[in-house]
């Protein structure tokens, strides 16, 4: 059987030998114009000249377009229509297109977009979540809170209590390949799109719309992307939506690509949050209740921020069974980018506020952090009928009050949603069945020889004034599928030739992280054939159509079931065909090693399928899947918006230099679950890149605007990313072994998000040793730069 077996990335070979094919590899019909944006170089304001002539006369300039140029819908945003290719006037951040130049190549186009003069009525930029929330600048018109229990009375009612609040900074996704496109226009209207994108059917959409065509005139192709990261979810739009339009209108093909600066300048990022935190806790260090208030900052456009912030808010629980908490999320609007979807969508803002609090109560009490988390986590899956009886049961819980009532003055538009307490739900009333952490957290607590090292890490802290050491073990617990339930759907379209050969197409795409490899071997193990028989081929909106973007993780999930039932449906005709001619009943009919059986039969798969077609028989289907078991009201934030989910800890040590700042992982232990993994090498993959990727954003990678909105990390010149000299030194990574007990493809789990929040222990291991410092809580803000940590080391030591 091909799958739960380690087998190299379908493109490994060409992605290292330089052979693997980007958008921008793509050899261009002769005549191909190419196309650049000319910036705002204000926040907020109005234009009130517009002035081209320059442009117009730079070389190599063929057209200038502006918004009154465009036919059809200014807009590209994937949701709320407030997103304008070009600006009409209105400017809402620094950086946003205001026109777009067409010319004989990139850099005429580049050159000829800096000439453009143009005047402004400014005004003062809203640019942080302080300035959002004084002009009450938000999406959605108040905030949106998850309430369980009384919160407010169990705090009142604990015997200890901490407050606080973190920064928690954004990220660039610094995919490698950067936004690009090409639009090659077709006889009578039509158009082809070459995308860099996770979701080719918005991108057919938004296409559609500014041609002011139907959606089957346009086909889009994506063969791969260098890197999305969620940042190709909804970003990559402007620029295929510019080059179809141009292509239509002059009839030629339009290629663009952004500069790395511009696509740092251009592009949203992960959403920054400040999670404000208020709890209540006993000696052991349980929590009693909780409040938090997260308050994100979403940029200009709303984007998928409401979806990112609900995520955020659906893992402020994380390991950890609340009884009464509750949960505010504020949604601001500010003059920046527009932030996006990055690797975990929220999930990881909300979970670090947990690891935060945890982190805040153990340093409280004087107690280690492993023990207050495992306190305080979810009852045992195979506990979780039963009353549980390891410190979950709802002691002496105040009364859960009919909040509603009380905030009845919940604004229009924002919401409340109240959960009464009961023995093992989430903060939004979903069940929790299926935790294992309980076991995973004690496996990797010895295997990283924890408890030892803790120790030693005290030690040394004790001899060695300067360089300072510290240890966290941290887990997860991130949920699977999309909270947008209409969007667990996905389709697969699978041929059988007549030579036996296996062509695929399904709806998912691919970004690096194997999920072609992936769903080619779950063909190749419906047929069990070898993979090599099963051709892998680009996401094309002409052979799936309707599909979701490839994202939440659930890319394997579900384009993976809709290929095993397309194969299914081949299947079952082969061998009704087979059955027939050899008089036995088609379940006798058994594919097995590259052959069919039936009885004492034995013929090679591609002898079946010949005889299938000499019999007339289809060897083509499509095969359609769409996630049982979820639902989800968002606006009530109740349900169970996750079909399953995905757990892993890890365990880092670092040292930090106290007279510097500098400091380095020294190692990191990780158990992570992929369910039976339907492929070990690229899980752990997308483990060792999610860990550093989570480390880098809390570690080392720092957005920093001036205070006219002026992103000034804009190239990796002054924005740092991990490079291969950061990896840990020592780094352990090891699949935890066990069946998804949800019906998942092959009983595999998810992984492309939830390792990015093992690297929540890097953070907490940086917290651990300024600690040790002194007696205050160092009260870290992230990204824990070097000059984060040194002037946290001053806090604590006087
Ligand atoms: N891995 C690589 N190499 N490159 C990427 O862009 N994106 C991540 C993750 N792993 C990404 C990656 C994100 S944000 C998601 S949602 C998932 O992959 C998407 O793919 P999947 O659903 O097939 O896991
Ligand atoms: Mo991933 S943030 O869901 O593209």
């Amino acid at each position: 059987m091909s799958v739960h077996r380690a087998t190299p990335h379908d493109a490994a070979r060409l992605h290292v030998s330089g052979a693997a094919r980007y958008t921008d590899d793509i050899p261009v019909p002769a005549g191909t114009l190419h196309l650049a944006f000319g910036l705002s170089t204000i926040a907020k304001g109005r234009m009130t000249d517009v002035d081209l002539n320059a442009v117009r006369a730079a070389p190599g300039v063929v057209a200038v377009l502006e918004a009154d140029d465009l036919p059809h819908d200014n807009d590209v945003s994937p949701s709320a229509h407030d997103e304008p290719l070009l600006s009409a006037g209105e400017i809402c951040y620094l950086g946003q297109p205001v026109f777009l130049v067409v010319a004989t190549s990139h850099l005429a186009a580049r050159k000829a977009a800096r000439l453009g003069q143009i005047t402004y009525a400014a005004e003062t930029p809203l640019l942080t979540i302080d300035d959002a929330l004084a002009a009450d600048s938000r999406f959605e018109d108040g905030p949106r809170i998850y309430i369980k229990g009384d919160a407010e009375a169990a705090i009142a009612q604990a015997t200890h209590t901490v407050t606080g609040q973190i920064e928690i900074g954004g990220q660039e996704h610094f995919y490698l390949e950067g936004q690009v496109a090409l639009a090659v226009p077709q006889e009578g209207g039509d158009m082809v799109v070459h995308a860099s994108s996770q979701h080719p059917t918005e991108i057919q959409h938004k296409v559609a719309e500014a041609l002011g065509q139907p959606m089957n005139s346009v086909r889009v192709e994506v063969r791969r992307m260098g890197g999305g990261f969620g940042g190709k979810e909804s970003q990559g739009n402007a620029l295929c939506v510019a080059c179809a339009v141009v292509a239509a209108r002059l009839g030629r093909a339009c290629k663009m690509r952004y500069d790395r600066d511009d696509d740092m300048i251009v592009t949203g990022k992960r959403h920054d949050f400040r999670i404000a935190y208020d709890v209540g806790f006993d000696g052991e260090g349980r929590i009693a209740g909780i409040i938090f208030e997260q308050f994100v900052r979403c940029g200009w456009a709303q984007d998928l921020s409401l979806p990112v912030a609900d995520r955020a808010m659906l893992h402020a629980d994380n390991a950890y069974h609340l009884q009464h908490a509750r949960i505010t999320s504020h949604r601001l609007k500010t003059n920046t980018q527009s932030n996006t979807a990055f690797r975990g969508f929220g999930g990881p803002q909300g979970m670090v506020g947990i690891e935060r609090v945890v982190d805040h109560i153990a340093h409280h009490l004087g107690r280690d952090p492993l023990e207050v988390r495992r306190a305080n986590f979810y009852a045992p899956a195979d506990a979780t009928s039963a009353a549980s009886g390891d410190g979950h049961q709802p002691a002496q819980a105040p009364p859960a009050q009919d909040d509603l009532a009380t905030r009845g003055a919940a604004p229009k538009g924002g919401g409340v949603s109240t959960v009464p307490a009961t023995a093992q739900t989430t903060p939004y009333g979903m069940e929790v069945t299926d935790f294992i952490l309980h076991d995973m957290v004690a496996a990797l607590e010895t295997s990283s020889d924890y408890r030892a090292r803790r120790a030693s890490v005290a030690a040394w802290n004790e001899a060695n004034p300067v360089l300072k050491r510290g240890i966290a073990l941290t887990p997860v617990k991130f949920g699977i599928s999309f909270t947008l339930t209409h969007l667990n759907q996905a389709g697969a379209l699978v041929h059988v030739y007549q030579d036996g050969s296996i062509h695929l197409n399904h709806g998912g795409t691919e970004m690096g992280q194997g999920l072609f490899t992936k769903v080619a071997q779950v063909a190749a193990a419906a047929f069990d054939v070898p993979l090599d028989h099963v051709k892998i081929t680009a996401t094309d909106t002409g052979k799936v159509p309707n599909t979701s973007a490839t994202a939440a993780s659930s890319g394997t999930d579900l384009n993976g079931m809709a290929v095993k039932i397309a194969c299914d449906t081949i299947k079952d005709r082969i061998a009704a065909c087979i059955a027939e001619r050899y008089q036995a009943a088609s379940d006798q009919v058994i594919f097995t090693d590259g052959h069919v059986e039936v009885g004492a039969e034995r013929i090679a798969f591609k002898d079946a399928v010949q005889l299938a077609y000499m019999s007339r028989v289809s060897l083509s289907a499509t095969g359609f899947y769409a996630t049982p078991e979820v639902t989800w009201d968002r606006i009530k934030g109740q349900g169970r918006p996750f079909y399953y989910f995905a757990y892993g800890a890890a365990a880092t040590e670092v040292v930090i230099d106290t007279l510097t700042g500098e400091n380095r992982i020294l190692r990191t232990d990780i158990l992570h679950d992929c369910g039976k993994s339907l492929n070990p090498d690229l899980d752990i993959g997308q483990i060792e890149g999610g860990y550093v990727q989570g480390a880098g954003w809390l570690t080392m990678e720092e957005l920093i605007w001036d205070d006219t909105g002026a992103l000034k990390t804009h190239a990796p010149a002054t924005y740092k990313i991990p490079c291969a000299s950061d990896r840990p030194e020592i780094f352990n990574v090891s699949l935890w072994d066990g069946a998804n007990a949800a019906e998942t493809i092959y009983r595999s789990k998810a992984v492309g998000e939830p390792p990015l929040m093992l690297g929540i222990s890097a953070f907490l291991a940086l917290s651990d040793a300024v600690a040790s410092c002194g007696t205050d809580y160092p009260n870290l803000q992230a990204p824990a730069t070097a000059e984060q940590i040194l002037s946290a080391v001053d806090r604590v030591r006087w």
